[in-house]
């Protein structure tokens, strides 16, 4: 098995009795000692209707991501430097009341429909479906109550590759305006190399549409280290869907050569990013993956970003055709997360593997329908080193 080369030092430092996880004051209970390998579960707090959340710390490969059941949100995810020091290099709150008070999709997962659908509307075998709007007048990440608000059903699992939370629920037919009963499965796995991945499964009894991701907000120097416009990023893909001003696709795919968008080469984040236009600006945009190959369940490297300080590298590999880049646009200071850090603009990045926005009314994108007896597939897979 290769393990990175800070994975030795850290294992070193475990032997001799270190903690590598930060400690915050209003957080919840902490893992004591970093295990090499493994899971436990704590309670997270309660929804005010009362049901109970749990939190589930899962440590591998030098790696250690704290995911909970509320939405399936990746609250943390600490990561070693090239000299072996970890960092947490995901945005999120120290306990489950962040969440509940209102937040851009923080490490959840977002369904039924990751990213827009143009007015909230769509048609599928004749059929007009009305979705709930929250995004203007369209429908964003699921709607007003998506799958990121939504308590699944944890179970632990132990895989050769490393521990697994596989989380599950049935969204109901209509939840949210879409069509069906549809059984969803999220499998977390923490690999041996120190990967998160992401496997998703979907059944439904009824024709549906369906586009699941995880939107996390990275920042590979660590939240309280600030923005993220020094990173460097590399996106393989030689264009983007075109959007109007709702940022909803107008159906064009757009060459990135030679323009802004154009990452083809690890580029800053910050370089050109005053050069896109817009309010409040910034990379909001679906790059259509070059080697995306339909039907094949193997992920493809789409994605590749650097802190240059650190070290720290994430790849990102996906089997989905699109991965849309934001950089966190619309953070604008209001909102404190882990250990009171600020969140502005441009604190984290988010790079959300998915189909492209809107595709249940464009005829010509990768179709995004579901019907009875197929079962819906997506892997992603964020791999860390440090060099
Ligand atoms: C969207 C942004 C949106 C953000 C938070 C991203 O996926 O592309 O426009 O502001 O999610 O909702």
């Amino acid at each position: 098995m290769n393990r990175p080369r800070w994975f030795h030092g850290l294992l070193s430092a475990i032997c001799l009795g270190i903690t590598a996880a930060p400690t915050a004051s209003a957080a919840p209970p902490r893992v004591e000692s970093i295990e090499e390998r493994g899971m436990t579960k704590m309670p997270f707090g309660k929804l005010p209707d009362g049901t109970p959340v749990e939190i589930f710390t899962l440590t591998n490969g030098g790696v250690t991501a704290k995911i909970t059941n509320y939405g399936g949100i990746v609250t943390e995810l600490h990561v070693p430097d090239k000299a072996g020091k970890t960092a947490d290099v995901v945005l999120g709150f120290d306990t489950l009341e962040g969440y509940l008070a209102g937040h851009p999709y923080f490490g959840a997962i977002t369904g039924r429909y990751a990213n827009r659908i143009a007015g909230g509307k769509f048609t599928l075998e004749g059929k007009t479906y009305s979705l709930a709007v929250n995004n203007g007048p369209n429908s964003l990440h699921g709607g007003l109550k998506g799958f990121d608000k939504q308590v699944w059903k944890a179970e632990e699992l132990k895989t050769p590759d490393g521990p697994a939370l596989k989380l599950s629920r049935t969204s109901p037919d209509g939840e949210e305006g879409y069509p069906g009963n549809l059984a969803v499965t999220v499998t977390y796995t923490l690999t041996n190399a120190g990967a998160l991945k992401i496997d998703y499964t979907a059944t439904t009894d009824k024709p549906t549409v369906l586009n699941l991701t995880n939107h996390s907000y990275f920042n590979l120097a660590g939240a309280a280290a600030g923005k993220i416009l020094d990173h460097e990023i590399m996106i393989s893909a030689d264009k983007v869907t075109a959007v109007d001003d709702n940022l909803i696709p107008t159906g064009v795919l757009a060459d990135v050569a030679g323009t802004p968008l154009d990452f083809g080469k690890s580029t800053a984040i910050g370089a050109r990013i005053a050069q896109i236009p817009g309010e409040p600006g910034g990379y909001d945009h679906n790059y259509v993956i070059r080697d995306y190959k339909p039907g094949s369940k193997t992920p493809v490297l789409t994605a590749r970003v650097k802190d240059p300080k650190s070290g720290r590298v994430m790849k990102v590999l996906t089997t989905e055709p699109g991965v849309q880049l934001y950089t966190a646009n619309f953070l604008d200071g209001t909102l404190k997360g882990k250990g009171g850090v600020v969140y502005d603009k441009n604190r984290a990045f988010c790079l959300e593997t998915q189909h492209w926005p809107d595709s249940p009314n464009h005829a010509s994108f990768p179709s995004t329908k579901l019907n009875p007896g197929d079962t819906y597939t997506q892997t992603t897979i964020y791999e860390f080193s440090a060099e």
